[in-house]
């Protein structure tokens, strides 16, 4: 019988990279959102292992992840994946806590658990260099260092350990193999598609008076991002990834080309 995954958050971009690499290993998904939420626990009977992704910016990320500890182990779940982020006890940024919260409840949960920190993905900048003038704004320094890393990659290593037996214990910070800039990741784009990709930098209150359809928390949240990443970037080691793919990961190049390029690939 094939090995039951559930894949909480699995019609977001980071659940669909986890349930595509998890089913090219031959296992069933089990998508999960917000339909399955009233009874979570009847929703991963009979699973081995559930990959938790919250919503992106979710209000109280320790309360969604507690209730899907619970339905775990109701549901007799051994194994949990934590979807987390790179750097996750940073004050100023009120996203990243919450994850540092919920990594905590995870290590007590008293299930076979994982933490996987992933640095952001190169594919959140894919839509704009998918537009017919490519061009990427950003409000933060433009030469500010990233771990950018291919979310195709995130997932592949999230099936690893949901799959794969020693990784009880373990918090693996996901990045990519080299540290990159916005820059950088323009440049790239531009030798990609054979068109220049300008960069523009935007003020944090240009951006805050062009963000009036988010929510006022979600904006202040991000706002805080930018202003962190502005001063730090997102820096991360690539050898924990590579050592869960047993193979370095994907080059900056290697993904745009794959993302830019093929037209079958499907917007994440
Ligand atoms: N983007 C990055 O670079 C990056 C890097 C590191 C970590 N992360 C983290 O990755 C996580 C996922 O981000 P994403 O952009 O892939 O996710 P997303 O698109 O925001 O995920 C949405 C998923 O969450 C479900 N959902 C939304 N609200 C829900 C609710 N109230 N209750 C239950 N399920 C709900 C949705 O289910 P439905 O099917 O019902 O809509 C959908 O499956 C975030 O926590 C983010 O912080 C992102």
């Amino acid at each position: 019988m094939r090995t039951r995954v559930a894949v909480v958050g699995a019609s977001g971009k980071t659940g669909r990279a986890a349930a595509d690499a998890l089913l090219a290993r031959g296992a069933h998904v089990v998508p999960t959102g917000r339909a399955e939420w009233a009874d979570l626990a009847g929703a991963l009977a009979g699973c081995t292992a559930v990959y938790v992704v919250a919503p992106n910016l979710h209000p109280d990320e320790p309360s969604f992840v507690a209730s899907v500890l619970d339905a775990a182990r109701a549901a007799g779940v051994g194994r949990v994946v934590h979807h987390s982020v790179a750097s996750p006890y940073v004050p100023d940024m009120p996203h990243h806590v919450g994850k540092a919260v919920a990594e905590d409840l995870v290590r007590r949960s008293g299930l076979s658990w994982t933490l996987l920190q992933p640095c952001a993905y190169v594919q959140n900048m894919v839509p704009a260099l998918r537009m017919p003038e490519p061009v990427l704004d950003v409000a933060y320094d433009p030469a500010a260092r990233f771990g950018l890393v291919d979310l195709a990659d995130v997932g592949a290593a999230a099936a690893t350990v949901l799959l794969e037996d020693g990784h009880h214990g373990a918090t693996y910070e996901l990045g990519g193999p080299s540290l990159v800039t916005v820059d950088d990741v323009a440049a790239t784009a531009s030798t990609v598609l054979g068109v220049p990709v300008p960069v523009r930098r935007t003020t944090p209150a240009a951006w805050r008076a062009g963000a009036d359809g988010l929510d006022p928390r979600e904006a202040d949240w991000l706002a805080a991002m930018f202003a962190y990443y502005d001063d730090h970037g997102l820096p991360t080691g690539p050898r924990p990834l590579a050592s869960l793919l047993g193979r370095d990961a994907a080059p900056l190049l290697d993904t745009l080309a794959r993302e830019l390029t093929q037209e079958s690939s499907a917007p994440r």
